[in-house]
Parts: structure tokens; sequence; C-alpha cells
């Protein structure tokens, strides 16, 4: 243990004394002798917010993060005075304040130790930045581990690494290269199988420190503002995940074309060369919704215009495509080229929005125009005006969704790769540097063009697509990981920072499928084609230099893996859907990695390759070429191999066989995944039939299925359906119960059964209580049958 004095020594400062203490209904204030003040908020009965002052006074309260509609509300607040210390109950917690330091315990109400402080919260006077670092570290116990903090491209557990938060272009970056484009200051740790979580809600450089510097202490501090956290109490990883999620936002629900395959490449121009590959997609039969215009449709780079040379008419063009069920998705850099003769430069000029040097002039940066201005973002009324610019696109030109690049923000030629920070910003009314922006700037950009493009996309459902972002973002866009490179490492990598994204509130997101730099071996793509499809947001992207990545590039048998593999996508649309409904209701991430799943098997806190996708699918990739199979981890349960329908226990590793045109991949038993037919694009067929398939169980399962109108907000007005599904499994009998809720017609009569591992052979079926002829629900050998969708109770009885 570090005594005061010590810290003293290097340059630290630190809580003295708590000499009083007030109540302001769900605001607890601690005042100390030398003048720090810890504001303790009970946000509700697992989830509080510690704030400290170091001078007497708080900061203006003020947060991009937090969203409106978080839940607030505890059951029970009180708070004691003993002789050591202040204790503050509620209705899941108890928190010991030291008198004599201000340091914090938290506990359960059993009286379990759940998380202390260690120094807890101290500070330095840093004469560089002439303010405050401040700081927090935490004790950390044996066997604890940390998870969180959006993009970072390392192990899933951040057990022994110290990490930092500052969004940057991290052009082909490696394995624990860090920090990286997104900037998200939240994590959850883990110990003795309880569950809490951190959000660091600090927008300048953040940093932190799990058990690298010191053995048994995880810290974070920032290089300014204030000691800021939210701490969220599990015990289950997936409570503290929804609980954090449910304060920064989550989206609303995407048109469901959305969830379908996206093709981009940099760049596809000219025209001819965007209908060349839009019609390999039809003419080779595979399913595609989107195509991606990268900054080459533009007018020398110039935001909101086009290159009339390579597309002479863009409203044509984009028509032409719809009518061929793609969507067209066109980038936006947030840097306006410097030229008089330029509409968007002349307005942001004219309107003086664009962001200045301390000293006076407007920034200047280059990128891909040359020379550019930067719109401030983090001003309300510019980003009224940018989503105003998106009137012609969206409204007029028939453009679907819209990318945001380089908006960490990117600046090229200089070593720090972004503004100077002496860079000035509204931030919404609080003035400050880009110290304090920078982490924000991208967010605030997308959140702009999600404004924008919802208001001319209506009614129809945006779509956006953000490389950079902090926390909240998820509330306006999706993401990518941002410039990857065509290795198997990387592979790895994408695998880990999508489940991490999932695990941080950012469900929404996928990596460029390929890779973006260099040319992925038709091995390599077929693999991450494989898990491509099982991630949320699913594109083939690639900077075109060194070839084509197509599905059809690396020859007939990759192709045929393609197809195949974005098939099973499309079949699986309603399940996917689902999962994403699950994550705007409930925060529930779409991707869980096995610690998420299992918490109290010890066995998957290390796991990195194994996920859950939705709640009953395991996937695990092949992350190496010539392989024809792999061992992995099948978490504790009993699952189907999607292949063979073979049964296998979990709870112990499998060798599991996956040549080149599968991967592994197995169903919970008990589980009901509903499928819709093949199509071509999102819309091409009317639905007539859903299947189902159903996993025998022995005992109980439940699953759901949720479906609306693919786009527009009818579902929020109730038109929508959810069917949930009981199944409960006897020795010769299997009973499905439905129940339906929302006011939503689906387009099918039909359901079509699909029952894996039944144990007898069917002799029986009854129907809400009355049996029916094989003949009527026309029962196959291969187990399937096609029943009336309405069913309140189907009985499956064997002989
Ligand atoms: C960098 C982005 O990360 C990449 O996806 C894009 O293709 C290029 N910029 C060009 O716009």
């Amino acid at each position: 243990m570090i005594t005061n004095t010590e810290l003293e020594y290097k340059g630290n400062l630190y809580p003295t004394r708590i000499l009083s203490f007030k109540k302001e209904v769900d605001k607890l204030f601690f005042f100390t002798e030398n003048d720090v003040i810890l504001e303790l908020t009970v946000i509700r009965d697992r989830v509080l917010r510690f704030r400290y002052a170091t001078e007497g006074v708080f900061e203006p309260d003020f947060s991009y993060a937090l969203a409106k509609e978080a839940s607030r509300g505890y059951n029970h607040l009180d708070v004691e005075e003993a002789d050591e210390e202040y204790i503050v109950k509620t209705g899941k917690l108890e928190i010991r304040i030291l008198k004599e330091n201000l340091r914090v315990r938290v506990f359960d109400l059993e009286g379990n130790l759940i998380n202390e402080d260690e120094l807890g919260f101290h500070w330095e006077e840093n004469y560089e930045y002439g303010g405050n670092i401040v700081k927090m570290s935490k004790g950390v116990r044996e066997a604890e581990s940390f998870y969180g903090l959006g993009d970072k491209a390392t192990h899933l557990n951040l057990k022994g690494k110290r990490l930092h938060n500052w969004g940057t272009d991290q052009y082909a970056f490696g394995k624990d290269q860090d920090p990286l484009y997104k900037s998200v200051p939240f994590y959850v740790g883990l110990n003795h199988k309880t569950a809490y979580g951190v959000f660091f809600d600090n927008t300048f450089k953040t940093h932190f420190d799990f058990c690298q510097e010191r053995r048994n202490v995880a810290s974070f501090w920032a290089d300014g503002g204030e000691m800021n956290y939210y701490f969220f109490y599990g015990p289950s990883v997936a409570e503290v995940v929804t609980s954090y999620t449910d304060l920064t936002g989550k989206p609303e629900l995407p048109p469901l074309w959305a969830l379908g395959f996206h093709q981009c490449k940099w760049s596809y121009y000219p025209e001819s060369k965007v209908k060349e590959i839009s019609g390999k997609f039809r003419e080779l039969q595979v399913p595609c919704d989107a195509i991606y215009l990268d900054i080459d449709y533009m007018e020398g780079f110039r935001c909101f215009t086009w290159n009339k040379e390579y597309f002479s008419d863009p409203k044509r063009m984009v028509k032409e495509l719809k009518e061929d069920g793609f969507k067209t998705v066109v980038i936006i850099d947030p840097g306006i080229k410097v030229d008089k003769d330029y509409w968007v430069y002349q307005e942001a000029k004219d309107k003086d929005y664009f962001c200045k040097r301390a000293d006076g002039p407007y920034m200047r940066g280059k990128v891909w125009p040359g020379e550019c201005n930067f719109p401030d973002f983090t001003h309300p009324d510019v980003r009224e005006w940018w989503a105003g610019l998106y009137k012609e696109l969206i409204g007029d030109i028939g453009v679907k969704g819209v990318w945001n690049d380089m908006n960490e923000p990117a600046v090229m030629e200089v070593p720090t790769k972004t503004f100077p920070l002496d860079v000035r910003h509204d931030y919404d009314g609080h003035p400050c540097s880009h110290r304090k922006a920078h982490n924000v700037y991208g967010m605030q950009m997308a959140r702009a063009t999600y404004e924008g493009v919802k208001r001319f996309a209506y009614p129809k459902r945006p779509f956006i697509i953000t490389r950079s972002a902090y926390s909240g973002a998820q509330r306006y866009t999706s993401s990518w990981t941002g410039d990857n490179v065509a290795t198997w490492e990387h592979l790895w990598i994408a695998n880990i920072q999508v489940q991490r994204m999932c695990m941080s509130g950012m469900s929404f997101t996928g990596s460029d499928i390929g890779g973006f730099a260099e040319q992925p071996t038709g091995e390599l793509f077929a693999r991450w084609i494989q898990l491509g499809v099982f991630h949320p947001f699913c594109r083939v992207h690639s900077s075109g230099d060194h070839g084509d990545q197509e599905p059809w590039s690396f020859g007939e048998e990759v192709l045929n893996i393609t197809r195949k593999f974005i098939e099973m996508r499309y079949q699986l649309l309603p399940y996917i859907y689902t999962m994403f409904w699950r994550y705007i209701n409930d925060g529930i991430p779409m991707l869980k990695p096995l610690v998420y799943y299992d918490q109290e098997d010890n066995q998957t806190h290390y796991r990195t390759d194994e996920f859950i996708f939705g709640e009953k699918i395991l996937v695990c990739p092949i992350l190496e070429p010539n392989a024809k199979g792999r061992r992995m981890y099948i978490p504790r349960g009993e699952w189907y191999n999607y292949w063979t329908d073979e049964v296998v226990s979990g709870g112990k590793e499998h060798w599991v066989s996956a040549d080149i045109d599968k991967i592994p991949l197995f169903i919970k038993k008990g589980a009901i995944i509903p499928k819709y037919p093949i199509q071509q694009y999102v819309g091409e067929k009317e639905i007539k039939e859903l299947s189902l398939d159903v996993y025998y169980k022995k005992g109980k399962e439940q699953s759901a299925v949720y479906e609306d109108g693919q786009d527009g907000y009818d579902y929020k007005k109730g038109r929508y359906s959810l069917r949930t599904f009981k199944l409960t499994g006897r020795k010769n009998e299997l009973i499905l119960q439905q129940h339906k809720e929302g006011k939503y017609t689906t387009s099918y009569e039909k359901i079509k059964l699909c029952l894996h591992g039944l144990p007898f052979k069917v002799s029986k079926i009854e129907f809400d209580n009355e049996e029916v002829a094989f003949e009527k629900v026309k029962l196959n050998g291969d187990n399937s049958m096609i029943i009336d969708k309405d069913f309140t109770e189907l009985h499956i009885i064997g002989e």
C-alpha cells in the first residue's frame, strides 16, 4: 500500500478528512478539509455516479454520452453516519465512505465487497496542461478480469494491459496497437463471479491501467476535466452491460435491408463500373442490398457534390440501382475544401461554422481534397446546418445511407494525425479546446448526419455508419472497425473487436470483410465471410490498391462458399432482426462473448474466439490457413452441431470439423430458429412462409421472432408482430406454445416447422387440442411440416 506521504512525493494530491455532509434528494455531497467535494448520485439502486471537485466547485454538468430516456429512480436510499465512515444504502448496494480520506467501498446487501478504492480519487496539478490530471485507483482481487473499452485490438480480457482513448486514424493498425478510432471509456470488472462496471464519462484523453503498473490495482485517469464516473453493479455481466447501454442509449431499428449484405470498395466509379458490379451480383445470384460510393464520386473530393464525368445523372443511377434492389450509400467526410467557388465552403464561411485556432483564424488541415476547413459539429447550429445539407442527396437523389469517415478527426501530413490541441469548439455552449472535444468530434458529426438523413428519408428509416465514436454514438449510427489488413491475424482481431464493441453498447458493428489494406487469398476471404455474416454489420470493403475483392474475385470455389454464407445470412434475417430488437429494447448485445454468456464458468474468462450470435447460435471462426477444423470451447449445456445435427455436451474443449466450406456452428438445444426464404435483397419476394427450425430438447426453452414493416416507424405505434414460443420436450412428446403480440399482420399464412433431433417417431399431431391428419400438415420423412401460423399449442406425440 502506498502511503499518502509517498503520494505527495510523487506530486499527487488527495482528499483529506471529511468535514461535512449534505443530502439533496438523490445527491449526497461530502466536503473535505482541503476543499474536495464528492458528489454521489444514486441513479438507480444499482447505478451510482461519483463526481469529484478539487477546489470546492464543479464544472457545469454536461455530457454528450447520456441518453435522455435513460432510466432513473431507486427504491431505497438512506445515509447513516458512523464513527469512521458514512454508510449509504440503496435497494441493492451499501456504499461506505471513509471519513479520513474519502475512500469508497461498495458492497452488496449481503456484505460482500464488490469493489473498493485503493488510493481512490487523487490528482496531479499538471503545469504542462495548466490544470489537473484527475485519477482514480481501485483495488483488484485475485482472478479479476476486465472487458470492454470499445474497439481495442487486443485480447478480449484486458487484464495486464494499459490502454488509452484518443480517436486516431490508424491505417493498417496492428494487434495491440492503441489507441484506435473510437473512445469508449467503459469497462466491466468480474471477480468472484460478481460483475460491476465503470463508465468514466470524460472526453479528454483517458487512460486505463488494468494491473499493468501494479498487480493489484486498476486505475483510470484523464488529461483534464473532472473525475466523473458511473458505477454499475451486476452481479451478472449482462446486467452491467445493459445498465451501461441504458444510460448511454440505444438506437432505433435500422431498415431491415441494412442487416443484409453490403459491398464496398475504394472506389467504384464511374457509373458503368457500379452497374457492372451490381449486375454481377444479380447474375451470379449472390444476395446484396447495398453498394457504396467512396470519395471518388465527388467533384475533387468536395462533400455534397458529384463528379459529373463519372456520374452524369446520379438520380437516375440511384433509381436504377433501386429497381434492382440496391440501396446506394455514399461517403461524407468532415473536411470541407477551401475553395471560394464551392457552395458548402462558402456557406460555412459566411455563417462562421468552421473550427478556429485559439488565436483566431480557421483551423486548416490537409485531407483528400487538399486544404480543408472543418465544421465545428459540437455547435448545435452547425449540426442543424449540416443536417440540412443532406436534402439533395437523400431527399432528391434518393441515396439511402451515409458513411462518415475520417472523423477522428483525421488530418494528413502531421505527426499527431489530427487538429492542433488549441483549436476551439463550442461544445454545446461550454467552449473548450480540442483537448476536450477531440474524442466527441466524430460522434457529433455522425449525430448531425443522422438528423439530416432521418429528416429527408422520412417516413423511411435512416442508415448511418461512422468510423470514430464516443460512448452514446450508438444512438445515431452503426460503425465499422476501420482500416484493417488482409491477414489471418486481422481475422482474429476483427472477431475480438466486434465482440468488444457489442460489450460496449455498440452492437451494430462489423469489420472490412477480407481486409482493407493488402489482398486476401481466396481462403482468407472465404473464412472472413464465414465470420462476417455473423457480425451485426456485414460489409466487404477494400482499398482497391491490390486487386478486386468481390465474391467472384477468387474463383468458383470461393464464390460458391461466399454465396452459401450470404444466403444463410438472408435466411437468418428474422433471427438477426429479433436480436436487433432485443438490443434496442433492452440493450442486450447482439453478440455475446462466452464470458457474458456464462460468467460462472471460469473457463470462459479468457476465451476470445467463440461467441454467441444472438441468444441461441454458437459461432467460432477458423483463424488459420489449411484448416480442416479446430479445437474450440463449447460452453456448458447441450448443443446441436448445425451441419450434422449431432448433439455435443459443453463445458469442455472439442475438436470440430470445418473444412473450407464450413464454420463451426452450434445451435442451443431447445432453440427455435426462424428463417426466411433466400432473397437476392430484402423485399425481393413477398414472404409466403416462415420456417422454424426446432431443435428438440428434453425440458423447456423459450424463443422469439420479432417482425414488422421492415422499414418506417409504424412499429413504434404497435404495428409489429412478436411471436414467443415455449418449447417443452418430453420423452415422447414435444409441445410448442405460441404467444402473439402486436398489431402487425405478417404476409405469410403458414409456418414450416423443421424438427431436429426428435427422439421418437411421430404418431399423432394435435393442433390446439384437436388431432390433425398427417396429410394436412404435410408431415414429411424429414420431420418437416406446414402448419397455420396462428396456432396456440401444438402437440407432437411419439409412439
Ligand atoms: C479511410 C477509410 O477508413 C476507408 O474505409 C476509406 O475507403 C478511405 N478512407 C477512403 O475514403
